[in-house]
């Protein structure tokens, strides 16, 4: 699209509509209609969605679909299961959804279909599983496998350590499972320091190969297992195995070919967790957990592909997510699983939406002209609400909320999953409702207290409630918001596949790095000499 989205008929409508929106409250827009809790949901996937509670009515989802079919949204999803090149600044097709295509389906880059080859990879990853869980996989001392330390870090380690939280349930509980990431030495130490080399296996994930924590932490774990096994290098080849796209880079750290699985260029890394990257979930959960974790993101893509924009579930969550940013000022969204094994689901978040989206140009180059990816967060509930709550309820800040939760709990004990629920449940009902000043009248709160327990309500959320986590459910919540994030992203005409922002930091990191540890001069702004010079003072001791 050349013109930017702003430019549009449908987004001019979009503003002038939300001028009229910003006087209307959902009290009554749900007094006004007693169905909506009824017509405001969509049922797919086995996700329920209520959109109810969102500052909403026909007309702005009328609006939005305009607006979706003006950025020619339609065409942009062809596009990317067409295999076409969408990550036009490093000019790559952006395939994901052919990570999850069942045998047999055929997806093609340049001509080729890839999809024979993501199997034979998963082939690889589930014969390697099945010798590591079963006890084949021997370690240097023959001892088998107790441990697996995945090193990588962003969607090297983001997807894989949530999705190890959230199937934790599903695990195989006798072998233990770390995840280190920073090249802060304390994650690599504290992450092995009960552990047995003989015992412990090394998953290296990086796409790249050369990233510097990654590459820090794994050199690292080599000197540490070289060190615990006397120093005979054939150790190596027995407790680390390596996931990237770069074969040449993994033999030169001394990873056999055999050793290694492989991706390709084609998948980001804040969508590879369905890829060689979820070897550590593989070994958690077994192939065919792993396997029901595909289908649950393959039905999704098919539900975004062919399901018309009104019934369709990431559409929907991102037109409406578009429509509290762009129109009616949120700047951020709270993601607030109900659900104890999400905790890292929000973080996992964070890096897809916020990489793939915190943008200011188009692709073209030319300034989007309005607010892009808002700003993720969240903690599992209920313990948010004993945190920062207060705010989203009673805040100057309109903070619109996606809660999830499940019909039923995976550790049932007591009376523990209902008050869960009901709390959900309420908080969205208190977040779009409020209470009034003549209900608190009402029941006698003196004047004084009256405006600190006024709730102003109208505050927009949605809830999706699916049966229970299990894998399909967690390919199924993942690929619903990598198509939310490619969604807004099409909308907004941006590169939704691309990180070129987080380039120079790590390039200042390299030049500043070799500087610190001596007292030559440094040329940088006033600041950096001055901390760098209070550093040098702090390291001599
Ligand atoms: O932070 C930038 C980034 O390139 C992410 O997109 C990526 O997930 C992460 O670094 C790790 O990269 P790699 O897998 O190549 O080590």
């Amino acid at each position: 699209m050349s013109t930017s989205i702003t430019a549009t008929a449908a987004w001019r409508a979009l503003a002038a509509h939300a001028d009229a929106m910003r006087g209307r409250h959902l009290r009554e827009l749900f007094a006004a209609d007693p169905q909506r809790g009824e017509r405001l949901r969509l049922q797919a996937c086995g996700i329920y969605l209520d959109y109810a509670k969102n500052r909403i009515d026909d007309q702005t989802l009328r609006l939005l679909l305009d607006l979706a079919e003006a950025a020619g949204l339609r065409a942009r999803i062809d596009a990317m299961f067409a295999g076409e090149r969408i990550n036009a600044t490093e000019d790559r097709a952006v395939l994901h959804v052919a990570l999850r295509a069942p045998r047999g389906a055929d997806i093609r880059v340049d001509g080729a279909n890839v999809v024979p080859e993501v199997h034979t990879v998963l082939d690889r990853m589930a014969a390697f599983a099945e010798r590591v869980r079963s006890g084949a996989w021997l370690g240097h001392g023959g001892r088998p496998v107790r441990n697996v330390v995945n090193i990588g870090i962003g969607g090297s380690d983001l997807g894989p350590v949530m999705a190890y939280e959230a199937l934790r349930h599903y695990s195989a509980r006798e072998l233990r499972f770390r995840f280190v990431s920073n090249i802060d030495a304390t994650d690599f130490t504290e992450a092995v320091r009960d552990l047995d080399a003989r015992e412990t296996l090394f998953i290296v994930s990086s796409k790249t190969f050369t990233t510097l924590e990654t590459m820090t932490n794994a050199h690292s774990a080599r000197a540490w297992l070289l060190q615990q096994l006397g120093g005979d290098e054939a150790a190596v080849a027995k407790h680390f195995v390596a996931v990237s796209t770069h074969a040449a880079e993994v033999a030169r750290f001394g990873i056999a070919a055999d050793n290694m699985f492989g991706f390709w260029d084609w998948v980001g890394g804040r969508y590879s967790m369905d890829s060689a990257i979820g070897l550590s979930t593989m070994l958690a959960i077994g192939p065919a957990q792993f396997h029901a974790m595909l289908a649950g993101f393959h039905e999704i893509d098919q539900h975004f592909r062919t399901a018309p924009f009104e019934r369709n579930l990431p559409v929907l969550m991102a037109l409406i997510g578009l429509w509290h940013n762009n129109f009616l000022g949120a700047h951020t969204a709270a993601v607030l699983p109900y659900e104890q094994y999400l905790k890292r689901f929000p973080a996992y978040l964070q890096q897809l939406t916020m990489e793939s989206n915190g943008k200011s140009v188009r692709v073209d180059g030319a300034a989007v002209g309005c607010d892009t990816g808002p700003v993720y967060w969240g903690e599992p509930g209920t313990n948010g609400q004993h945190s920062f709550y207060q705010l989203i309820h009673q805040g100057t800040r309109l903070v619109p909320c996606d809660f999830i939760a499940f019909g039923r709990s995976l550790n049932p004990l007591g009376a523990h999953h209902d008050l869960l629920l009901a709390n959900v449940f309420a908080q969205g009902q208190a977040l779009a409702f409020g209470k009034t000043e003549a209900e608190l009248r009402a029941e006698g709160v003196p004047e004084r207290l009256i405006a600190h327990k006024r709730f102003d309500g109208n505050r927009p959320s949605n809830t999706l409630l699916l049966e229970v986590l299990d894998p399909g459910n967690l390919g199924r919540l993942v690929a619903l918001y990598e198509h939310l994030v490619f969604t807004q992203g099409a909308v907004w005409g941006i590169d939704s596949f691309d990180q070129w922002g987080v380039e120079l930091g790590k390039v200042l990191a390299q030049r500043i790095a070799p500087e610190l540890a001596g007292d030559a001069p440094i040329a940088h702004d006033s600041s950096t000499n001055a901390l760098i010079a209070h550093y040098r003072r702090l390291r001599r001791g």
